[in-house]
């Protein structure tokens, strides 16, 4: 293949840029032609398609968000939506796409593999973490130290007044966001989706935590169990505890992306390349399992639920006991 284009779709997330980036050049580099597509199947499918090169992407590795801006494009989940973005790349001659994304986007590229013969190559873009086959997404690690980060703050202010609070992070129905950020800040109470929560235990372990004499206690709650409001009402209710909220919210899909997230861009921006340089026929998503870079079929990829890790919820609540 000599002639490709690259997207980004569904929820922003840090390294999308660095992926862009890494696309342009690694293709660039093997004589092959980029062609950037603008908000994502939205974009596709209105042809907003421009040629990209070395140049269009200086100066970018750092940034949040992505220089392709993105969209949520409910035309693209239709027969009709996806075969008139078919037709625009039939007519710009590109012969494979690489959709960064979530587990939406690569819906819509097997979709558009299915139905319209273009092979496409997926590179996990979200922060939720919430794809099976792969162990990290792009921008998992920069909103988990975002998190951290907040967290931090919140824990000096909440152990000067002696305080409790609850911190809502995103993930959508992922609970690894809460995972790892609770783990890392030393949170007294993670609550995810994954797992049945008792809210009785949450205040049973509150009031142990004051006899222990912690003088700050904060629980991470996943975005995908309930609102930090419904559940400080629960408590209130039942322990008579003022307590106190903070939704993260947007503050966690912004950034410059993370080492890690930049490094993983590089890697399977190579890799997506590389298979269309190759002429793989079949579409594939790429991703990283024990810190090596793999790629698989889609409807494979998509068949594999995500697991959540219980092991390290184990380890939370064993730290702290
Ligand atoms: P993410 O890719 O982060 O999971 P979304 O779920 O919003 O984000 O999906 C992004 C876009 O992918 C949607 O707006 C839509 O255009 C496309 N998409 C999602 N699901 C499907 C589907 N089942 N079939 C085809 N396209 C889909
Ligand atoms: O998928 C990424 C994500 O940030 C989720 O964590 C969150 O639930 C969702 O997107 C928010 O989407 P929107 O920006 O469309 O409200």
């Amino acid at each position: 293949m000599r002639k490709i284009a690259v997207l980004t779709s569904g929820g922003d997330a840090p390294g999308m840029n660095a992926a862009i980036r890494g696309v342009v050049r690694c293709a660039n580099s093997r004589g092959m032609d980029v062609y950037g597509i603008e908000r994502g199947y939205d974009g596709l499918i209105k042809g907003n398609i421009f040629r990209m090169d070395s140049r269009s992407v200086s100066d970018t590795i750092q940034k949040g968000g992505t220089i392709l801006k993105t969209a949520r494009c409910p035309e693209f989940a239709t027969e009709e939506g996806i075969r008139k973005g078919g037709d625009v790349l039939n007519a710009y001659g590109i012969e494979g796409l690489i959709v960064i994304g979530g587990d939406g986007s690569f819906r819509g590229m097997k979709d558009l593999t299915d139905l319209c013969g273009i092979r496409c190559m997926g590179i996990p873009g979200t922060i939720d973490n919430d794809l099976g086959y792969t162990d990290f997404t792009l921008g998992f690690d920069t909103a988990v130290n975002t998190v951290l980060d907040a967290l931090n703050k919140i824990r000096d202010t909440m152990t000067s007044h002696d305080r409790a609070c609850i911190i809502e992070v995103m993930g959508r129905h992922c609970g690894d966001i809460a995972l790892y950020a609770g783990i890392a800040g030393g949170a007294e109470s993670i609550i995810v989706p994954e797992l049945p929560f008792n809210i009785d235990d949450v205040c049973d372990k509150m009031r142990r935590n004051v006899i222990k004499g912690k003088v700050s206690d904060i629980i991470v709650l996943a975005e995908g169990v309930c609102s930090c409001d419904a559940l400080k009402a629960q408590i209130h209710d039942r322990t008579g505890v003022t307590i106190r909220t903070v939704k993260l919210g947007y503050i966690q899909r912004g950034g410059t992306p993370s080492m890690a997230d930049r490094v993983l861009a590089a890697r399977c921006a190579d890799r997506a390349v590389e298979l269309l340089f190759n002429d793989c026929k079949e579409s594939r998503v790429i991703g990283t399992k024990d810190n090596k870079i793999i790629d698989m079929n889609i409807d494979e990829a998509l068949a594999i639920k995500k697991e959540f890790n219980t092991q390290m919820m184990e380890i939370a609540m064993r730290l702290s006991f």
